[in-house]
């Protein structure tokens, strides 16, 4: 079949998307979902606010049924995300902002999360993204010393991190994930400051296995031409490299019920799509290209940038756009 997933799967690709419970809920988009992915992230399933809402309750239904869905439906599954400063319990942030959770406490309740969740799991995630996020955008450049974790337990806190998911689950790869690490800010600064970590950690023995780079693009800022260059530096340090989280805002307020018809929206997206695709094409190590949602109605980019949206392959009504076809050319 001419489907994403069947066709990477001819070069070795595996082809995803972020998923919520509406895309399995809702037979036109699971119907989707299962024809033309090969690979599903929780789009907020498996992040701690999720998993355990009130301390020591869990609550596993989301991420139980998206794993239930891949195993059904042929699809590996990308694991996100166990360290990262958003989307945390509640009872977690006010205990440490109020003192009754300290600093030490706070590294073994994190400890035992992602054992809890990778030992639930284990054997069936592909890929974790174990860490989310760690880094200044440029200038300075590095680890944020600001950062809720760095800040209360130290930067050994996200070595630790991959060590205990290694030892829950020492078959699945290892993923330092973030965005902007590829070229997108112009200055390389941050890309230079990610490899120069992994690079370290690595020579330390830290079982980091991979590094993604979300790849949330806009039609406005133009395509970083340096992306291929950088994910193929990240692959020469040994490690797989992923696009996990791929969309391309527009300026066009979303969703709508209407298709935009403005020139970005029209030939801005589908070129910056099909470009990131092929920088993950022309990096043997890469191993999964990942879309964050497939559909313009209910991507999170209207939700989270004001006035920008329609940044998926497939419209509101759920039909492929301009871009869907060039990465089915593409690939
Ligand atoms: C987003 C989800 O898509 C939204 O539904 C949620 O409200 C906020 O988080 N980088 C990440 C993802 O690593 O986890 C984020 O997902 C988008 C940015």
């Amino acid at each position: 079949s001419d489907s994403l997933r069947d066709l990477a799967a001819r070069i070795g690709l595996r082809f995803g998307t972020a998923v919520i419970p509406t895309d399995l809920d809702t037979p036109s988009y699971a119907a989707v979902l299962a024809d033309q992915f090969s690979v599903v992230t929780p789009g907020n399933a498996m992040k701690w606010g999720s998993v355990e809402p009130t301390q020591g309750q869990f609550d596993w239904s989301d991420a139980d049924a998206l794993v239930a869905f891949a195993e059904r439906n042929g699809q590996l599954v990308r694991g996100h995300t166990l360290l990262w400063h958003n989307q945390l319990p509640d009872w977690l942030t006010t205990g440490v902002q109020n003192g009754t959770i300290s600093a030490g406490e706070l590294a073994s309740l994190l400890k035992q999360h992602i054992f809890t969740e990778v030992t639930r799991y284990r054997g069936r995630i592909w890929q974790w993204d174990v860490a989310n996020e760690f880094f200044l955008d440029a200038n300075p450049s590095g680890i944020d010393p600001n950062n809720f974790w760095i800040a209360n337990c130290g930067t050994e806190i996200i070595a630790d991190a991959f060590r205990w998911a290694h030892e829950a689950d020492p078959h699945a790869l290892l993923f330092f994930n973030d965005y902007n690490i590829a070229g997108e800010d112009g200055t390389n600064a941050k890309s230079d400051a990610v490899y120069a970590w992994l690079r370290q950690m690595l020579a330390q023995g830290v079982p980091i296995h991979g590094v993604g780079d979300q790849g949330h693009l806009d039609t406005q800022y133009g395509f970083p031409t340096q992306m291929a260059a950088d994910l193929q530096r990240y692959a020469d340090l040994g490690l797989k490299v992923a696009i996990t989280e791929a969309d391309v805002r527009t300026f066009v307020d979303g969703p709508t019920t209407q298709v935009p018809t403005d020139h970005l929206a029209t030939f801005a997206q589908p070129y910056e799509f099909s470009q990131m695709l092929k920088a993950a094409l022309a990096v043997p190590e890469c191993i999964s290209f990942t879309c964050w949602g497939f559909c313009d109605a209910d991507s999170w980019i209207p939700g989270f940038f004001t006035g920008q949206g329609y940044g998926t392959i497939y419209d509101v009504n759920l039909q492929p756009k301009p871009a869907f076809y060039d990465l089915q050319q593409d690939l």
